[in-house]
């Protein structure tokens, strides 16, 4: 006979811990309780539990979660190994779906099912023991994974050009400037051509020129002296001198503020810099990648951005084709994608149904492959069989005209229509009745389609 499981739930009601507390308990569980997150904290320091059973929502701000989010984050990064299962309400599948992100090993919907409740529980007790077991393991596997970096998956014909291109240019010195909508990959192609560089036994530095304020990006870029400005309490090494002998990837280069273009040029023709602040002349060999989903020709023509930088960047030019342009990679991102995250949340899926493929490769993707690695996130995480099936998805299954219907099975449209009710209401009542359903049978359909 195994040790029963120790589990603590947190609720801040009253009679949803009673009605857990007898439920678990009649099935062997032992249960203690907490009604806020401060409560939590104190159980967890007293002893171990085997699940924390919580939910997402106190008196200090009862709808939104984020004291769920807050504590979730906190509790995750203290003890990796406990197993937290939250309790969302129905309706709020995206705070299920942060929690999980966050650190929670799986969710249940408020009013739960009690089968379904017992199921995870048990499930996570046994993860969670086997984890603990095995945490060496897990570490070390851990550190393969950052070592491997993603890998960039490109059969498509339209990213021939863009393989052709980073091997032929990759090796050389040439500042290359990567275009493309936004998830396409431009980070990833950057890192490609840092890695198959002279220069790939040093690591690639990054700047962000999106969302930092003009003096925060030049200290940034260039560094600045103890005094430069009122926080400059100490010197400041900045990413061009730390990127010496190696590549900088100078990201989002449209928001590069007029100012600062002026000094980048003048550094990317000699090599020369000055920190903030001081008048000392720094040199500093660098390859400069740089990235941007806006079109630089407009930017100009508008008189946002310089010309004569614009030549200097541009040496070698990578445009990425957006996703609904090289479809015949989706499947083999997907599956890329499906093996990363069902590894990560431990869950056992082989693959992807038919029909769900078809979804995917039929989708437009305005968000790209980040959009594709995000859904197939989601649908790893909804997912309850051993594929992925189309409801898993989230995704409109009919085409923008909806000429698409007639392609559906009947338990297609079911599921969509409910979903889409769902979506719409919120909570399971005014969806019913929508729906024209009762309570009852709108639930057992959520069930069947795993809504
Ligand atoms: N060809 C690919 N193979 C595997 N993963 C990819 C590929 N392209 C993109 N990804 C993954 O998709 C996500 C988005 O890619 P990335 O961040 O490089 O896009 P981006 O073009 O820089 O987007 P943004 O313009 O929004 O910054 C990343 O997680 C990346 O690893
Ligand atoms: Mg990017």
């Amino acid at each position: 006979m195994p040790t029963p499981a120790r589990i603590l739930i947190a609720d801040d009601q009253a009679d949803v811990l009673e009605a857990l507390r007898l439920l678990l308990k009649s099935e062997g569980f032992q249960i203690e309780t907490a009604n806020s997150p401060a409560g939590i904290l104190k159980a967890l320091e007293l002893r171990d539990y085997d699940v924390l059973l919580m939910d997402l929502n106190y008196a200090r701000d009862t709808t939104s979660g984020q004291e769920g989010l807050d504590l979730l984050a906190r509790l995750h990064s203290a003890d990796e190994s406990l197993p937290v299962v939250v309790m969302t309400a129905w309706g709020t599948v995206n705070l299920a779906v942060e929690a999980m992100r966050r650190g929670a090993r799986d969710f249940i919907q408020k009013p739960w099912d009690n089968e379904r409740l017992l199921t995870i529980l048990r499930t996570q007790t046994e993860l969670g023991r086997a984890l603990r077991r095995s945490t060496r393991l897990e570490a070390q596997n851990r550190v393969l994974q950052a070592d491997g970096g993603p890998a960039l998956i490109a059969e498509a014909p339209a990213m021939h050009p863009v393989l052709q291109i980073i091997a032929r240019v990759g090796p050389s010195d040439a500042n290359v400037l990567i275009t493309g909508e936004n998830g396409t990959g431009k980070g990833l192609v950057a890192q490609a051509l840092h890695s198959v560089s002279m220069r790939s036994n040093r690591p690639i530095v990054t700047i962000n020129a999106g969302g930092v304020s003009e003096g925060v990006f030049e200290s940034e870029l260039f560094g600045h002296v103890k005094g430069a400005f009122t926080d400059a309490k100490q010197d400041r090494v900045g990413r061009f001198e730390l990127a010496d002998g190696s590549t900088l990837f100078l990201d989002e280069i449209a928001n590069v503020p007029l100012s600062q273009q002026q000094k980048l040029l003048r550094v990317l023709e000699i090599g020369e810099f000055e920190r903030l602040g001081s008048s000392k002349t720094r040199k500093a060999d660098v390859r400069l990648i740089s990235a941007t989903n806006a079109d630089l020709n407009a930017e100009v023509a508008a008189g946002r951005f310089r010309q004569d930088l614009l030549f200097r960047l541009n040496t070698i030019e990578i445009k990425l084709p957006s996703l609904r342009d090289r479809r015949e990679d989706i499947p083999l991102l997907a599956k890329y994608f499906l093996t990363m995250h069902a590894h990560r949340y431990r869950k056992a899926l082989t693959g992807f149904d038919p029909a769900a493929l078809q979804t995917l490769v039929d989708h437009q993707w305005p968000g790209n492959v980040r959009e594709l690695d995000h859904s197939i996130e989601r649908a790893v995480l909804m997912a309850q069989g051993n594929t992925i099936r189309v409801a898993d998805l989230g995704l409109r299954t009919t085409s923008e005209g909806g000429g698409r219907l007639e392609d559906m099975s009947l338990e297609e449209v079911e599921a969509f229509l409910i979903k889409k009710a769902m979506a719409r209401y919120g909570n399971v009542s005014h969806a019913a009745k929508a729906l024209g359903l009762s309570r009852s049978a709108l639930y057992r359909r959520l069930e069947r389609y795993r809504l």
